[in-house]
């Protein structure tokens, strides 16, 4: 079967064999059929770039479901199931006047891998509500809960990217949000600026969601009409010592201090000053608006967008001496 319509990418590759997961039961079945001994894991399919064909069963996980499991008058801790689309749980969680996912409006792909990569975007991570998660044990099919720390959740980075890798399905993510006094986090410029456009001045989180929709809609481009995976590239964390020297050749760099006197700068900027920014090369290309998404203009392959992305880490590293790495899992 064709994976196309399961990776936001657009890549037409094809799985040998494809179930869809719909209970933790069947989950274990599957894991058990002897069959199949390779196995794949797919979920939103927003944060991965198939090269080849998939010679393993493919499992979609599409465990839903969300329900209250603690509630105070101020708080609530919501369980949602992996296959839960994530902006679909942001609109849910704005109907009930819950707070926390504002700033994460509109990002793609599903709950089961927002702790992954600890999606973030507009001052807020996922880490920053999140309480625990459940994950299927792929050997052992044992059921294991972990906790913030057990997760070990960095920039777009968790412990299912490291030593955890390939070992777990996450099967469902226990949230805590707010009922009131809302934590709202409004520092990041182009949501100030988008308020203030619209004439708000004492913001509501449906305020700032509608604000952050609009900013991603203006510059991201959309996956359902033209393949993308958001971000390609991670920014990258330099040392002061490095930046100092990147400062002074390029003074006009836009840069942000993080932990440990390390400094981030934004790829797409390096990206757009080695001339990538609207390019396109067959039908892989750079989104022409954010330079840090790479796009699908049709029938690109994986490997065709793959190749653009080694050209682009190639070309940023000789002119600025900084390493980008995708932030999509490649495949
Ligand atoms: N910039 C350019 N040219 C470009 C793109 C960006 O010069 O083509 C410069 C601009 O100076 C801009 C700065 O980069 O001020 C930052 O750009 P932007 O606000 O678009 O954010 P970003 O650093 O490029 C990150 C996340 C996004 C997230 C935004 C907002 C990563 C890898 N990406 O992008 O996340 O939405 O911040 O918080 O951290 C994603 O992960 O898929 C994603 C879209």
């Amino acid at each position: 079967i064709s994976l196309k319509s399961y990776n936001t990418f657009g890549i037409d590759v094809t799985a040998r064999s494809f179930v869809e997961i719909n209970g933790l039961a069947q989950l274990q079945r599957v894991l058990e059929l002897k069959a199949y001994p390779n196995k794949f894991i797919l979920s939103g399919g927003s944060n991965v770039l198939l090269t080849t064909d998939i010679d393993a069963l493919v499992m979609h996980i599409n465990l839903k479901g969300i329900s209250i499991v603690e509630e105070t008058d101020e708080e609530v801790q919501i369980k949602v199931m992996a296959g839960e689309n994530w902006h679909e749980l942001v609109l849910w969680s704005l109907e009930q006047g819950y707070g926390g996912l504002e700033n994460l409006s509109l990002i793609p792909g599903n709950m089961g891998t927002a702790p992954i990569q600890n999606i973030g975007a507009y001052g807020v991570e996922l880490k920053d509500v999140f309480v625990s998660c459940a994950a299927m044990e792929i050997d052992t099919m044992e059921l294991v809960a972990f906790d913030q720390e057990a997760c070990n959740f960095g920039y777009r980075d968790s412990f299912f990217k490291n030593e955890g890798k390939g070992k777990y399905i996450i099967t469902s993510v226990t949230l805590k949000l707010t009922k009131k006094n809302h934590q709202l986090n409004t520092g990041y410029g182009a949501i100030e600026e988008e308020l203030k456009k619209n004439g708000v001045i004492y913001p509501t989180i449906q305020d700032i969601s509608n604000a952050v929709v609009a900013i991603r809609q203006s510059k991201l481009p959309d996956p359902k009409e033209i393949g993308n995976s958001g971000s390609f590239f991670k920014n990258p964390v330099i040392s002061k010592k490095t930046f100092e020297k990147f400062k002074k050749k390029n003074p006009d760099a836009p840069s942000y201090p993080v932990d440990n006197g390390q400094f981030k700068i934004p790829a797409g900027w390096l990206i757009e000053q080695c001339g990538f920014k609207g390019r396109r090369f067959g039908d892989a290309g750079v989104h022409g608006k954010q330079a840090l998404v790479l796009v699908n203009h049709g029938n690109a392959t994986g490997k065709e967008i793959l190749d653009l992305a080694e050209k682009i880490q190639e070309e940023v590293e000789k002119k600025f001496k900084i390493k980008i790495n995708p932030e999509v899992n490649i495949i």
